[in-house]
């Protein structure tokens, strides 16, 4: 990887017409957050910065149904989206808005530089013209059906349900949704920018990240670019927006896509200003040794991995300094709502600020982060919030640090009891020890290896069962570190619970209360080794769930520290030093509760949102006879075993047991599942495919798995696994 001073980090700016759902938080906001903490925590440079995207039809639209003006739309919901990302803690450093004066000038200046790199062409094209509304009618106020994929209700720009992006004139069955009335076309003018023009050089930036993107990134990405990048209107004729900065546009507005972008750098500007920084903005934009990081939902891939990078690549071409491109585009999948589509028409959704008005922010971001739709569409259901807050963060979390704690106040009253039992080796024991700890952090050497090293080195002090612990505190900094840094959050988030979930046995099998009797020395090691885990908690969950993290930080009465990532794998607590008395973290989730919140939901239930779904266009292959089908051997099979195949992202390895056959099937779901999660489970395979071989290895099968239109695995399993045997045949 280059090198570089800092990390840039932005969110996509979400429109300001409409209140910030949980599928926002799940798919950019959440992950920005905790990625800008964790960078934070190791010490880097990092800037976290969004706002609201004000302009456009969307809220003109809001303005007609609301009945106010488009100004007092933008103004209600950046002033609620602000405060309810703040009660999340989402903590950007500017959440601007593209109102402002700054941001107009931004925008109107790349557009003039754009213009005279010759990268924007006019043109007389026809749109869509309401006689009876005596307007052009912007893309959302017209539908039809998908100029692609053929699914109704696509909106004149854009297809929510195959993500292509077309003129609206392509747009087939139109309707005005002002009227009712099928449009006519008539021509006007506007300005084009010429995105064409950078296909070679898109192509290559796109192939530069062929290693460090996310798959469904790169993969939808690779599909427009060989579809071919034609012209793109960049102007509208609309009241409301940014005006464009040439004579003959009177009336005239920059496309709300084209000003968006620029947020992101006027939003930078105003944050360097107010800190005083007059070569900030340039600092932040213009370094090569800056590191830029576009975190967005998927329906914003093109925008920011084709389209921003082309306008700032026309801008480079003055030679008037370089702006950066992103580096990375982590976009996330979809998060549903109990296994339905979020949906305003439906009213199925949870806002973020009706969440925050009846629950505390950590269970939320919690859940959320660990199950993140990075490769895969996720889902949001209130019984997994319930087991999640329930069985993790108050069974293993709060219940290690509540034990802890109360053992402390009860026993060693409220302070560190020492490591050793011999108090003038102690500060020697520590040195030691830290210097031990720091050097296995990240040796490469199995667990197992270290935990017998300092088993025998510290045979006089720890038990094994103390070597356990102190070897899983040393590993983790490194081992989460490795995961955030390759965009893995939702790895990372059960990684660090099983930091937790590790210092709970610990307590366990030290029986504290038992040794207390007749070996008060070795209670007090263990408590002192339970405390300096809890300090180590505090700082591995602080880009997960800030909040408690601080009020572990205020029970071991210490300030919160910003920047201890790697401090967490050591031990820094003194003996002797003050604890508070427990408090109770996480407060479990009744039943009643999951019963009441989903009934919320939708007014008329699961089955509403289903129907609100968009089919799937599909087209079938040429008809087969039974004679076909039966040819096909299709068996229950247990994975046996399951690797992944070296060199292969998406390639996983599985022994699979048919009855009394054993076989080996390759299969490419590796980007979806982990070995672990398949061995015992019971999968459907294609028994008698003719074998093959893949990247060096033998697949004597084949296993059937549901897609996704953009390729990703679900493997079809046994409704009721216990009432079949692998072996049994399927039809
Ligand atoms: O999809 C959206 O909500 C857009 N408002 C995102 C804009 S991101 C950016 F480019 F500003
Ligand atoms: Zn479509």
């Amino acid at each position: 990887m280059a090198s570089f001073k800092r990390t840039l980090i932005t969110s996509a700016l979400p429109y300001a017409n409409g209140y910030i759902h949980l599928g926002h938080v799940a798919g950019a906001y959440l992950p920005a957050d905790i990625y800008t903490r964790f960078l934070r925590a190791t010490g880097q440079e990092v800037i976290h910065i969004s706002g609201s995207d004000e302009h456009g039809v969307a809220i003109m639209i809001t303005a007609e149904e609301e009945g106010i003006t488009p100004q007092q739309v933008v103004d209600k919901y950046h002033t609620a989206n602000s405060i309810a990302f703040f009660g999340l803690g989402i903590a950007f450093d500017m959440y601007g808005r593209t109102t402002w004066q700054e941001h107009h000038a931004t925008a109107q200046d790349f557009f003039l530089a754009l213009h005279q790199q010759g990268y924007l062409v006019e043109k007389d094209e026809e749109q869509f013209y309401d006689p009876e509304a005596a307007m052009f009618l912007p893309d959302r106020y017209v539908e039809g059906t998908c100029p692609v994929c053929g699914a109704e209700g696509a909106r004149g720009d854009q297809c929510d349900n195959c993500s292509s992006t077309y003129n609206q004139t392509e747009l087939k069955n139109p309707v005005s949704k002002l009227t009712g009335k099928t449009p006519e076309k008539r021509t006007t003018r506007h300005f084009y920018f010429s995105l064409g023009k950078f296909q070679q050089r898109l192509e290559q930036y796109v192939e530069r990240h062929s290693h460090d993107w996310r798959d469904h990134v790169l993969q939808q990405s690779r599909s427009w670019l060989k579809q071919g990048l034609g012209d793109r209107a960049i102007t509208r004729d609309l009241p409301w927006g940014i005006d464009v900065p040439l004579p003959g546009y009177e009336g005239k507005k920059l496309y709300v896509w084209f000003d968006a972008p620029f947020g992101y750098i006027t939003n930078t500007k105003v944050l360097m200003n107010k800190r005083g920084d007059a070569e900030g903005g340039q600092r932040w934009w213009q370094s090569p040794d800056t590191r830029y990081v576009a975190f967005i939902g998927k329906d914003n891939i093109w925008f920011h991995t084709l389209m921003f990078p082309a306008m700032l690549m026309g801008w480079n071409d003055q030679q008037r300094g370089q702006y950066v491109l992103p580096d990375n585009v982590p976009a996330c999948n979809f998060l549903n709502l109990e296994g339905n589509k979020f949906s305003k028409s439906r009213k199925w959704g949870i806002d973020l600020q009706d969440y925050l008005a009846e629950f505390p922010p950590d269970p939320l971001r919690y859940t959320i982060a660990s199950s993140l739709p990075e490769n895969k569409d996720a889902d949001f259901t209130w019984r997994e919030y319930q087991a999640k807050t329930n069985n993790e963060l108050a069974d293993i979390l709060g219940n290690f640090v509540n034990r802890t704690l109360q053992f402390t106040a009860r026993y060693f009253d409220g302070a560190v009891p020492p490591l050793a039992a011999d108090s003038a080796k102690e500060a020697d024991l520590l040195a030691l020890l830290n210097e031990d700890l720091r050097r296995i952090s990240n040796d490469g050497r199995g667990d197992q290896e270290a935990i017998e090293e300092l088993a025998t080195k510290y045979l006089n002090y720890f038990t094994h069962n103390d070597a356990v612990m102190l070897v899983a505190l040393a590993r983790a900094p490194h081992r989460i570190a490795q995961l955030y840094s390759n965009f893995r959050f939702r790895d990372a988030a059960l990684e660090t619970m099983n930091v937790a979930r590790a210092a709970n046995k610990y307590f366990n099998d030290s029986e504290p209360w038992k040794t207390r009797k007749d070996n008060p020395a070795r209670t007090a090691t263990s408590l002192n080794i339970c405390l300096q885990v809890v300090r180590s908690l505090a700082v591995l969950f602080r880009p997960i769930i800030p909040f408690t993290s601080d009020s572990m930080f205020a029970l071991l009465k210490l300030p919160p520290t910003e920047t201890a990532w790697y401090s967490a794998g050591t031990l820094t607590l003194a003996t002797g030093a003050p604890i508070a008395e427990p408090v109770i973290l996480f407060n479990k989730v009744e039943d009643s509760v999951v019963e009441e919140q989903v009934a919320k939901l939708g007014g008329g239930g699961a089955a509403a949102a289903e129907a609100e779904k968009e089919p799937i266009h599909v087209e079938l292959k040429p008809e087969v006879t039974i004679d076909d089908v039966m040819k096909l051997d299709l068996r229950v099979a247990t994975v046996l075993a399951a690797e992944r195949v070296k060199k292969s992202e998406k390639l996983l390895k599985l022994q699979i047991r048919i009855g009394d056959l054993e076989r080996q099937i390759l299969a490419g779901i590796g980007k979806v599942y982990q070995p672990e999660e398949l061995v015992g489970k019971k999968i459907v395979v294609v028994a008698n495919l003719k074998p093959a071989t893949l990247m060096g290895q033998q697949s004597q099968g084949m296993l059937l798995a549901a897609n996704s239109p953009d390729g990703l695995p679900t493997i079809v399993t046994v409704l009721n696994p216990d009432d079949v045997d692998d072996g049994f045949i399927v039809r």
